[in-house]
């Protein structure tokens, strides 16, 4: 009986002792393979240079993916050059084969690979800051503190002017006419290309070609100021024909009020002087019409993915919070908050401008 039981303990023992050893080993699995995961769950979405939607940012894919693969043949060549120094019987090795391990491996081999790379990537270079050609689509982006003015350069001189969202059509060149006036940012469409600085005093330019269609996001890559984070874009990628339809709805006037409760909105609107740095092309009270360059253009504001770039939805609630709140959801905004306006007010202008389409 003892000697059955102390072999009892001993089996117990052992198996604690197997456990306490391979349990990290399995924790160490377990990390890794979540921390897979992790790395390649941000290869795709709407803002991934690795989910290319463009000719530019496939090219900069296929770079990386290249540079991935080679890092990881360099990586594998270590791991066993290690394993085998440390598991190779020790024995008298002739100095210059050693001599030309050091020199191929350790000179040689990263000269020709980085030289390569290099060529590669300078090579690359022209093709990114070369002009559209001559009839592309042309549009001037300004950046603001803190969202983006879209300007369309459209034929018959019409103004047509978004905010913190670009339409583009599919496999036609466009290209961007960068600006700004008191700030540095850096304009970058992920999954299409760039990027590119916004510099006071200078005009920068960047062609890119959309090569499918989607809804993309883009992103100010330079820190710029308070809300930095909260300046963000949505690129629709559309067919050709839908472009036009879509580009020949903005360059018309805003809509007429649909009902009671716009017309009320409208009226607060103006009763609140928001038209002193607005516009709403076609919409005038007491022939004050909203035409100012200090904020956005409203015109069809009811038809934008989001609004104050990208921080809130386009509905009704949102843009209440955001004309309540303001400095609190944007922080260093120019816009003030109308912390006092009453709730009705508020109701009716958002229904006035939701209903800007
Ligand atoms: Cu604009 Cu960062």
């Amino acid at each position: 009986m003892i000697v059955a039981g102390s072999g009892l303990v001993t089996n117990s023992r052992k198996k604690r002792e197997i456990c306490r050893r391979t349990k990290p080993l399995w924790d160490l699995r377990g990390g890794l393979v979540v921390a897979i995961a992790l790395l390649f769950s941000g290869c795709g979405g709407q803002r991934s240079a690795l989910d290319p939607a463009g000719i530019a940012a496939e090219r900069v894919a296929d770079l990386y993916w290249w540079m991935v693969a080679g890092a990881a043949v360099i990586w594998a060549l270590m791991i066993f050059l290690t394993v085998y120094a440390v598991r190779a019987r020790r024995r008298a090795e002739n100095e210059g084969n050693g001599k030309w391990l050091i020199i191929g491996g350790g000179v040689v081999l990263p000269v020709v690979v980085l030289t390569a790379l290099l060529v590669h990537g300078l090579a690359m270079l022209p093709d990114f800051t070369a002009p559209a050609p001559t009839g592309s689509l042309k549009i001037t982006i300004h950046g603001k503190q803190w969202w983006w003015r879209v300007r369309y350069e459209a034929a018959g001189n019409q103004l047509i002017e978004m905010a913190n969202e670009l339409r583009l059509p599919v496999n036609e060149p466009v290209e961007f006419r960068l600006e700004s006036y008191d700030v540095n940012h850096s304009f970058w469409i992920p999954p299409l290309g760039g990027k590119l600085d916004l510099i006071p005093g200078r005009v920068t330019r960047l062609a890119l070609k959309p090569t499918r269609t989607g809804v993309f996001q883009g992103a100010c890559a330079e820190y710029c100021g308070l809300s930095h984070a909260l300046m963000s874009f949505s690129v629709v990628i559309l067919e050709k024909d839908e472009f036009n339809r879509w580009l020949a709805n903005q360059a018309q006037p805003a809509q007429p009020v649909a009902d009671a409760e716009a017309a009320r909105g409208q009226e607060v609107f103006f009763g609140k002087a928001c038209n002193a740095c607005h516009t709403i092309r076609g919409h005038a009270i007491n022939g004050m019409p909203a035409l100012s360059a200090i904020g956005p253009d409203l015109t069809h504001v009811g038809s934008r993915v989001s609004i104050a770039a990208g921080a809130l939805p386009n509905n009704p609630d949102a843009i209440r919070r955001w004309i309540r709140h303001t400095k609190f959801i944007k922080p260093g905004t120019l816009m003030p908050a109308f912390a006092d306006l009453p709730e009705e007010d508020l109701r009716a202008l958002a229904v006035y401008l939701k209903n800007l389409q």
